[in-house]
Order: C-alpha cells, then sequence, then structure tokens
C-alpha cells in the first residue's frame, strides 16, 4: 500500500472509531499500557512527549505522573480522537496538557525538546515506523528516554482474525505489515537504528476481557482503524463479518464472556547524553 494511501487509511479510520475505541479497548488494554508507562520512568516535573496518544488513555495517567510542574503534549494524526481527548483535558483542569493533530512521522517539534517520548500502540499502524523512532529520539534531550508499545506475534494474539475477515470484503490491507514490530527483535533493533542506548525489551502476555458476543464485536469492528471499512459493509455482509469473527474467538469463550490472548512487546532507550 502507498504510504500516502496508508496514512489516508489510518487517519479516517481512527476519526471513525473515535467514539468506540474506549468502549473496545480501555480495560482490556490498561494492564499493558500501565507496564509501559512503569517501564519510561516518568518523574514529576518531567516535559512529556505522547505520540499516538488517541483519546488521552496514557496521556492522562502521564499527566498524573509528571504533576502540574511537568508539561505533556499528545499528538495524533486523527483529528477527532484529539476533539475526544482536549475536552477531557478542560474538564479535569489540567492546565499542563495539551493537544495536536501532526504525523508521527513528522513531528512538527523542536529537536531535544523533551525529558521523555511515549508511544502506546501507534507504531503498528505508521507506514515507515524507523522513521517515527528517529522523530523520537530526535525530539528528546540528551539523556531523554523513550518507551513504545506494540502488539506482539499475530499467533499469540486470539483477535488477529480481525483483519483478514475485514480485508476480504475491501479487497485491501487496512494494516499491511501490522504484526511485523512485535516479531523477534524487530522493535529493538528500530531503537537501535535510531541511536537509542541502554535498550531493553519484555515481551508479555495479558488477556482481553469482554463480557458479551457485542462488546467483543465493537472492540474488533469500530475500536480501530478497520473502522473505516467496516462502516460502507451492508448489514448483511456486516453480520457475516460478525459471524466469522466470533467463530474465530470462539475457542477463547468461557462462562465470564472472552478471555482473549494478547502479546506485547515494549522496547525502551535512552538518548546519549553526549549528542
Ligand atoms: C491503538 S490507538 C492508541 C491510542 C493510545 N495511545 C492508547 O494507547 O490508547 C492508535 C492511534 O495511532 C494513531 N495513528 C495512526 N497513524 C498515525 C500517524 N501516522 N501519526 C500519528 N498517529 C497515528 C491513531 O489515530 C490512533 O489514535
Amino acid at each position: 500500500m502507498r504510504p500516502e494511501l496508508q496514512r489516508r487509511v489510518q487517519r479516517y479510520g481512527w476519526d471513525y472509531s473515535s467514539p468506540h475505541y474506549e468502549e473496545g479497548w480501555q480495560h482490556q488494554l490498561w494492564p499493558a499500557q500501565e507496564r509501559l508507562l512503569r517501564a519510561a520512568n516518568l518523574k514529576a516535573g518531567e516535559k512529556v512527549l505522547d505520540i499516538s496518544c488517541g483519546t488521552g488513555l496514557v496521556t492522562f495517567p502521564i499527566a498524573e505522573a509528571v504533576g502540574a510542574a511537568g508539561q505533556v503534549t499528545g499528538i495524533d494524526l486523527s483529528e477527532e480522537m484529539i476533539k475526544k481527548a482536549a475536552p477531557i483535558a478542560d474538564k479535569k483542569g489540567l492546565s499542563h496538557v495539551s493537544f495536536k493533530h501532526m504525523d508521527a512521522e513528522e513531528l512538527d517539534l523542536p529537536d531535544g525538546a523533551f525529558d521523555a517520548a511515549i508511544n502506546s500502540l501507534g507504531l503498528m499502524y505508521y507506514p515507515d515506523p524507523d522513521k517515527a523512532v528517529q522523530e523520537m529520539h530526535r525530539v528528546l534531550k540528551p539523556g531523554g528516554r523513550s518507551a513504545a508499545l506494540v502488539w506482539g506475534r499475530r499467533g499469540a494474539c486470539g483477535w488477529a482474525e480481525i483483519f483478514p475477515i475485514v480485508d476480504r470484503r475491501v479487497n485491501t490491507d487496512v494494516c499491511p505489515l501490522f504484526f511485523q514490530l512485535g516479531t523477534g527483535e524487530t522493535l529493538q533493533k528500530t531503537f537501535e537504528k535510531a541511536g537509542f542506548t541502554e535498550i531493553k525489551s519484555e515481551r508479555f502476555n495479558i488477556d482481553l476481557h469482554y463480557d458479551t458476543d457485542r462488546e467483543a464485536i465493537i472492540g474488533a469492528f469500530l475500536g480501530g482503524a478497520v473502522a473505516l471499512a467496516y462502516r460502507k459493509f451492508d448489514e448483511k455482509t456486516k453480520d457475516e463479518a460478525h459471524g466469522e469473527y466470533l467463530d474465530s474467538i470462539a475457542q477463547f469463550r468461557n462462562e465470564n464472556g472472552y478471555d482473549i490472548p494478547g502479546e506485547f512487546v515494549i522496547t525502551s532507550g535512552v538518548k546519549n547524553e553526549k549528542l
């Protein structure tokens, strides 16, 4: 897929998914996001960039970690995501948090401006994740830290059939290289190429709980970039696709709903002090 087309699919897909994202993913992702925040080791008073901030699920905990003496900037390619996040900051009285519409591969931010740069579940969606990690490195102060969370291997993510189920019906790849970064040492190597030192990686599993079929369907079809393709399906196509998806996760059904396995990778690194 051409990079420009991929960016448009992402931008408008996430715009369309923005009202549903938290319903589909907020509770499910928190254990992984919390682990990312621990890896980032944020301190009071720091200036932090949250790349691909979405509705702010990680931005607001960052704001709490750095406190009012700190400063947090959330950026995202989807304007609708930003439009959801910004009023929440106002409502919470967080004047040290701001949001900007921006592409992670071309950060419109000065060199050496941040103590830490966080990326929670954004990198898999970019046409050129290497470039985005280089940008994370560029905007850090010497000694600044980056931490990124990505999904792990396709075979370890029980919800992964959503992509072929949707792609078959639109004849395209909505997220062409989605699972590549979470395979082997790919993310770690991306950090090395960007010039990070003290790189650490961890791979871990978390079950994603959904109480009902409806919740699982919302997460998969409306809670992500496939939402753009899905909204054009007629009712019959939607019903067929829902059925196929529920079949694909049936093995994870239990008396409480679904516990769908998810694998994640976190990589963190430090920008060399001497740069
Ligand atoms: C799975 S959501 C993650 C949101 C949030 N970080 C979280 O952990 O809940 C992925 C986000 O990546 C954003 N995104 C996709 N492509 C992007 C790009 N090229 N630049 C910046 N953000 C992008 C989407 O708009 C979406 O908000």
